[in-house]
């Protein structure tokens, strides 16, 4: 096998945190849900701006009050809430944009990430303990109801919807680029994408290379979508939707195809169905064809603050998707690769920052 190192092993095997610190984080912990919330309505009322538009002037508390519109006890307990959090400094009565504060303002991935938390997860996150014993998404009832997220995605309550397709493709849509001599390298002339969602996969390899075919996998109501946009691109000519239920045991993936890709996909299924699914596909995937997965393990991180936000994402797998999918530790996902009758080729980390891209062969 090809590919990089673990980018940052023994993240997490050693304690770095001074006694002082730890109990700091402990208290982080203990006030979660305030954290959160104190900190979404600072950003959204416009606060940390006003705050940030200051530079290094500072401003006081009664003149942010004059620029928002909320009372003046409302923006006092906030400001200090915001001090305790980290968003804010305070000198001389007069308040700061903190570093932190800058990023959850302004870093785009931050915004994502607390969109999502908030439109998505926020509610049904309260149904953790549900969801595991039951092993379904106890929360999801919140959204719609619907057996698994994937039934109601495109149909979901706004702003939930805007947040859920804002989050997943901002991950994924900066693996394609990347991701396009990998699978053109082989010569592809047929391509399947199993999950396409919008198509914008496909899009990109339709755009790609001028010759391809591709052939789009999801559920009903996303293939619509998928279909609708290819239709609007003018790539008709060149796409083929075959409409499946990946979990049905009666009925199998189209066959013919040279390269399979999953983005973002497997990480939507427990153990047993990414064995079940990866099955499926060696049954129909060409003699000497590959399998392409394009996914996010919190083990293969370079940052302390994408494994994090990895291994908090599978709690929204557990409770908003479908209860028994997370976001894996490569080393128990690779074991179901294997066990599926597949051998890694190539592995390579790093892809749009947080990605990793498997590529495999029939054993
Ligand atoms: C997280 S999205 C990934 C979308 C896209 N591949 C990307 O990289 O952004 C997962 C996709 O899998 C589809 N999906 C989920 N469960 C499925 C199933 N049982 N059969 C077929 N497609 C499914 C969903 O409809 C959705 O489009």
């Amino acid at each position: 096998m090809t590919g990089t190192k673990a980018p940052r092993a023994g993240m997490f095997e050693q304690e770095k945190k001074s006694a002082l610190d730890a109990i700091s984080q402990a208290q982080f912990i203990a006030f979660a849900p305030y954290i959160f919330n104190a900190s979404v309505i600072l950003r959204d009322s416009g606060i940390l701006a006003t705050v940030e538009a200051s530079r290094q002037n500072g401003i006081a508390l009664e003149d942010v009050v004059t620029k928002v519109d909320m009372s003046h006890y409302g923006v006092r307990i906030l400001l200090e809430a915001a001090l305790g959090i980290g968003l804010v400094l305070r000198k001389e009565d007069k308040y700061y944009l903190s570093k932190t504060g800058h990023f959850f303002l302004n870093d785009a991935m931050t915004r994502v990430n607390t969109d999502f938390m908030r439109d998505v997860c926020y509610e049904g996150a309260k149904e953790l303990e549900k969801s595991i014993s039951n092993s379904k998404p106890e929360g999801l009832k919140y959204l719609g109801d619907w057996p698994t997220i994937y039934q109601g995605l495109s149909m979901l309550p706004e702003p939930a919807k805007t947040s859920w397709f804002a989050f997943d493709h901002y991950y994924s849509d900066h693996t394609f680029p990347e991701a396009m001599p990998m699978i053109f390298e082989h010569n592809p002339k047929k391509i399947m994408d199993i999950g396409a969602n919008t198509g914008k996969f496909s899009l990109h390899c339709l755009n790609y290379n001028s010759e391809v075919e591709l052939g789009l996998v999801d559920l009903g109501i996303q293939l619509n979508v998928a279909k609708q946009n290819i239709q609007e691109a003018g790539f008709e000519a060149r796409a083929q939707y075959h409409e499946r239920n990946v979990l049905d045991k009666n009925s199998e993936l189209p066959a013919g195809y040279d390269i399979i890709w999953m983005s973002q996909f497997l990480d939507c299924f427990a153990d047993d169905e990414i064995v079940f699914i990866l099955e499926k596909c060696h049954r129909v995937l060409n003699e000497g064809g590959r399998v392409f997965i394009n996914e996010l393990f919190w083990d293969r991180q370079k940052f302390e603050a994408s494994a994090f936000s990895l291994q908090m994402t599978s709690l929204y797998f557990t409770t908003m998707a479908n209860g028994n999918s997370q976001m894996y530790d490569s080393k128990v996902f690779l074991a179901l690769v294997d066990k599926a009758g597949f051998e890694v080729v190539t592995q390579r980390d790093n892809i749009g920052q947080v990605h990793t891209i498997l590529e495999l062969k029939k054993k």
